[in-house]
């Protein structure tokens, strides 16, 4: 494996790329980066061209117009890309045959034979965690285990980058931590890898940074702190829960329920106290406070205007 050089190119370098089905715009001059050695979540609700571009990355659709490069040299539309893995989200195996002779058939298709084989596939099912059921027919297996053999199917020749399509779409929550688990080996080998996802929760807690995809574009990048800061800004949101209704304190206001109020607060160890304290000697009393950290979640609500599961 030769994964990329840190300060050198990005794994992936993708701009303009455009792709349309009949009168559907799939991808409207995506552009996105992917630096060597991280994970990457392309995050974006069902339509928003996710499948698309991993599907022209990979080689596997051509786009209409766009670049796309790998480690600074420019792909092809299709093809030449043995150095790149691919994930496709439908999980293509062969069910009649067990899960060690689906990773050798997928072994010989990426050009594996003879001593490199039985050491991929080997070490596959080491780290699929399947070892033990290496001989079981997959058509016998769960949704999670297929999924985990499907993955590895794609990454037995250890490409230096990786792309999944919702490699956890109708897992178990167990296969689930198996697979970020796998992920994580790979990205410490230095293995640089695109995820798409439709779930908040993959994309800010096993992700280093992400890319939100709406109607075929990119719409924002970063890290979770920087999309915060670009967007909803840092600032906690607290809702103060009054006995009785009354006047809110400054800064705050109630929305449907008098007494229920909220405001946005820049230092809440800080600031709450203080606050707590002018209600009481006001004469007011308060029955519950909430204090919320800017999400993913809002910055999706901030850019997009609705919520991802539409
Ligand atoms: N082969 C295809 N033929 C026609 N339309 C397609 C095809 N593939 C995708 N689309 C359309 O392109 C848009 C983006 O789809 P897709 O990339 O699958 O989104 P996502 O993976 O984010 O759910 C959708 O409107 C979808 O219907
Ligand atoms: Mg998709």
């Amino acid at each position: 494996m030769a994964p990329g050089v840190p300060g050198g190119p990005p794994a992936l370098l993708v701009r303009g790329v455009v792709k349309r089905f009949g009168q559907t715009l799939a991808l409207d001059g995506a552009r996105l980066e992917l630096r060597a050695g991280e994970r990457l979540a392309l995050l974006g609700p069902n339509g928003a061209g996710k499948t698309t571009l991993v599907r022209c990355l990979s080689g596997r659709a051509a786009p209409d117009a766009g670049e796309i490069e790998m480690f600074g040299r420019r792909l092809p539309r299709t093809g030449g890309r043995e150095r790149l893995g691919f994930v496709p989200q439908e999980i293509a195996l062969y069910p009649d045959l067990t899960a060690r002779e689906n990773l050798e058939a997928f072994g010989r298709f990426h050009g594996l034979r003879g001593a490199r084989l039985r050491e991929a596939v080997e070490w596959a099912l080491t780290w699929t965690g399947l070892a033990d059921r290496a001989g079981d027919l997959t058509k016998t297996f769960s949704g999670g285990m297929r999924r985990r053999v499907n993955i590895a199917c794609g990454v037995l020749h250890r490409p230096p980058v990786l792309l999944l399509d919702e490699p956890t779409v109708g897992v178990d929550p167990q296969s689930r931590e198996r697979i970020f688990a796998m992920l994580e080996e790979l990205r410490d080998h230095g293995t640089s890898i695109l995820l798409t996802t439709h779930q908040l929760d993959e994309a800010e807690e096993r992700c280093d940074r992400i890319v939100i995809i709406d109607h075929g574009r990119a719409i924002a990048e970063g890290t979770l702190g920087e999309l915060i800061e670009s967007t909803v800004g840092v600032n906690r949101r607290v809702t103060l829960k009054l006995a009785e209704p009354g006047p809110p304190p400054e800064g705050f206001r109630a929305r449907d329920d008098p007494r229920e109020v909220t405001g946005e607060v820049e230092d809440v160890a800080l600031e709450l106290p203080g606050l707590l304290t002018r209600i009481r000697e006001s004469g007011g009393r308060v029955s519950g406070v909430e204090v919320r950290a800017p999400s993913l979640h809002s910055v999706f609500i901030h850019l997009t205007g609705r919520e991802l599961r539409e």
